[in-house]
C-alpha cells in the first residue's frame, strides 16, 4: 500500500532523472560489478559499456518496463505477467540478478539526484523497486 506522499517521492525520482542514461549506467554496473549477469546477454556480443548500442537498446526496454511498474504502481503483478515468464521460461535469469539490477539503478538514481536523494526519497524508491522486482519474481513461484 502507498501512501501520496510516497507516491509524490517516487514521482519526483522518476521525473527529474533521465531514465534511458540512468538505466544504461546501472546495466554498465550491472555487468561489471556482477560479471555473471553478462552470460545471459549472448547477443550483445562482448558490447557491455553504456554507451554501446546494445546495452543502449535493451536500457529503452528496461525503461518501457519500469513505466508501465510506474504508471500501475498500486498493482504492478498483472502487467508483469508476461515479462516474469519470459525471464523465467525462456531467458532462465535467476532472480537474484532482479535485486542486483534493482540495487545498480538505485546507486546509479543517488548518483544522478545527489543532494535530492533524501532518506525519504530512496526509502519510497526502495520500496517501488522491491514491488518491480516481486512482480518479475512472480512467475517463478
Ligand atoms: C529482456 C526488463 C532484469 C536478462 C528484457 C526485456 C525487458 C526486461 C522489458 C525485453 C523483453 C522482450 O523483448 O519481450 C527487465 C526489468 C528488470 C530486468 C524491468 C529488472 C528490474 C534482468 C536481469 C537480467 C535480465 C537482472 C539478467 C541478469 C534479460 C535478458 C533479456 C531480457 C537476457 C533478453 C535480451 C535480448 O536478448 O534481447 N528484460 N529485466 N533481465 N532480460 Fe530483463
Amino acid at each position: 500500500h502507498w501512501t501520496g506522499e510516497e507516491k509524490a517521492l517516487v514521482n519526483a525520482v522518476w521525473t527529474k532523472t533521465d531514465h534511458q542514461a540512468v538505466v544504461a549506467k546501472a546495466l554498465e554496473r550491472l555487468f561489471v560489478v556482477y560479471p555473471w549477469t553478462k552470460t545471459y546477454f549472448v547477443k550483445f556480443n562482448g558490447k557491455f559499456h553504456a554507451s554501446d548500442s546494445t546495452v543502449q537498446t535493451h536500457a529503452g526496454k528496461v525503461v518501457s518496463a519500469l513505466t508501465v511498474a510506474y504508471n500501475h504502481i498500486d498493482d504492478v503483478k498483472p502487467h508483469f505477467v508476461e515479462l516474469s515468464k519470459k525471464h523465467y521460461e525462456e531467458l532462465h535469469v535467476d532472480p537474484e540478478n532482479f535485486k542486483l539490477l534493482a540495487n545498480c539503478l538505485e546507486v546509479e538514481l543517488g548518483h544522478a539526484l545527489h543532494k535530492e536523494f533524501t532518506p525519504e526519497v530512496q526509502a519510497a524508491w526502495s520500496k517501488f523497486s522491491n514491488v518491480v522486482v516481486d512482480a518479475l519474481s512472480k512467475g517463478y513461484h
